[in-house]
């Protein structure tokens, strides 16, 4: 008789399934009316007196084990059933969470398309530079005034945080035999104080063309089509006489206000124009400290600031918040190309 209840309760210990039916046909054959169980229930009249406590125990132990795993194996199996069945295919899927681009790397993509559709490559330099490729070799003499043109964050005598991409058209002639068509994108140092009109670090993109026979004209147009491309098909240009150390002449390029369209507005003071970067024919003592001969040939170089382009298009003002990171800022770039 207690050899009968330890053999069933290994089987009911023993005994697992996540099907519902194979579960509930256990429970028919141990606790069912004809069950093994409820058998044993009925020969408790045939068990001697004295040992009828004790069996009494086990065979109701026995019973509540049994009861309990079926229970819990009813629950596990539903469990299981409501996990694989769960899923409401009408449901609108959540929205996937897109990150968006930063609106400088957005400028910059279009920058070096548009430049790389009439054959500039893309070419980088080292933001931290010496003073050769920053300064001296771009004809800004020792001692110099025009130094001065750019505050500069110097780590040693001889080394700086690069404050402008200029640096890098000296690195490319160094390296590169003409014909040369390059633009170099990156980011520029300049000891300013920072506000909304000046920041300590801002981004720019070089501009270099030299080959034999390259004149002002090549440099206006090639300029014209930039600017077409990128504020539209109606944008005029003008080019103001300027100095820089390294072009010779030098210009400042001014596009017709994005804004207004040329009829005046606060953004361009009223004047219908906005200056959008600096550009001139390449110094020959430039093209000779990088070892080209000026005779035979001759380019220009521009230079302009990204954050200055992105403010045109997206109409932002304030030039600390291209680098603040505050995501109500950000995420207003998301739909953007
Ligand atoms: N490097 C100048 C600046 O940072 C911009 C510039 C002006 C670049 C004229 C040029 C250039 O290549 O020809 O202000």
């Amino acid at each position: 008789m207690f050899d009968q209840i330890h053999t069933i309760l290994d089987e009911v210990n023993e005994f697992e399934s996540y099907d519902l039916k194979q579960i509930e046909a256990f429970r028919i054959s141990y606790l069912g009316k004809k069950g093994k169980i409820t058998s044993l229930f009925q020969s408790f009249r045939d068990v001697p007196v004295e040992h009828k406590k004790e069996f009494g125990q086990k065979l109701n132990m026995l019973k509540n084990t049994a009861a309990e795993k079926v229970n819990t194996l009813k629950q596990n199996a539903n469990k299981g059933k409501k996990s694989q069945n769960n899923i409401d295919y009408s449901l609108t899927p959540q929205p996937t969470n897109l990150g968006s681009r930063h609106p400088i790397s957005i400028i910059r993509e279009q920058i070096i398309g548009i430049f790389s559709q009439i054959g500039f490559s893309v070419s980088e330099g080292p933001e931290i530079e010496d003073d050769w490729h920053n300064f001296t070799a771009l004809n800004f003499p020792e001692e110099h005034p025009a130094r001065d043109m750019q505050d500069t964050f110097f780590i040693s005598e001889e080394i700086a945080l690069r404050t402008h991409t200029s640096s890098v058209q000296v690195r490319v002639m160094e390296g590169q035999k003409p014909p040369i068509r390059t633009i170099s994108p990156g980011r520029v140092y300049r000891n300013e104080a920072i506000s909304a009109r000046a920041h300590c670090f801002f981004h720019q993109v070089e501009g270099l063309y030299i080959d034999e026979g390259v004149s002002f004209a090549d440099m206006k147009q090639t300029l014209l089509f930039f600017t077409k491309a990128m504020f539209g098909e109606q944008t005029k240009i003008r080019l103001r006489p300027s100095y820089f150390p390294f072009t010779e002449p030098s210009a400042e390029l001014d596009v017709s206000c994005t804004i207004c369209k040329g009829k005046g507005c606060n953004v361009c003071k009223y004047s219908g124009w906005l200056e959008i970067m600096g550009c001139g024919m390449v110094d020959p003592n430039v093209l000779e400290n990088c070892n080209i001969d000026p005779k035979k040939y001759s380019g220009f170089a521009f230079g302009m600031g990204i954050e200055r382009i992105a403010q045109l298009i997206y109409e932002v003002n304030d030039l600390r918040l291209y680098s603040e990171n505050d995501l109500r800022f950000l995420r207003q770039f998301k739909s953007a190309n």
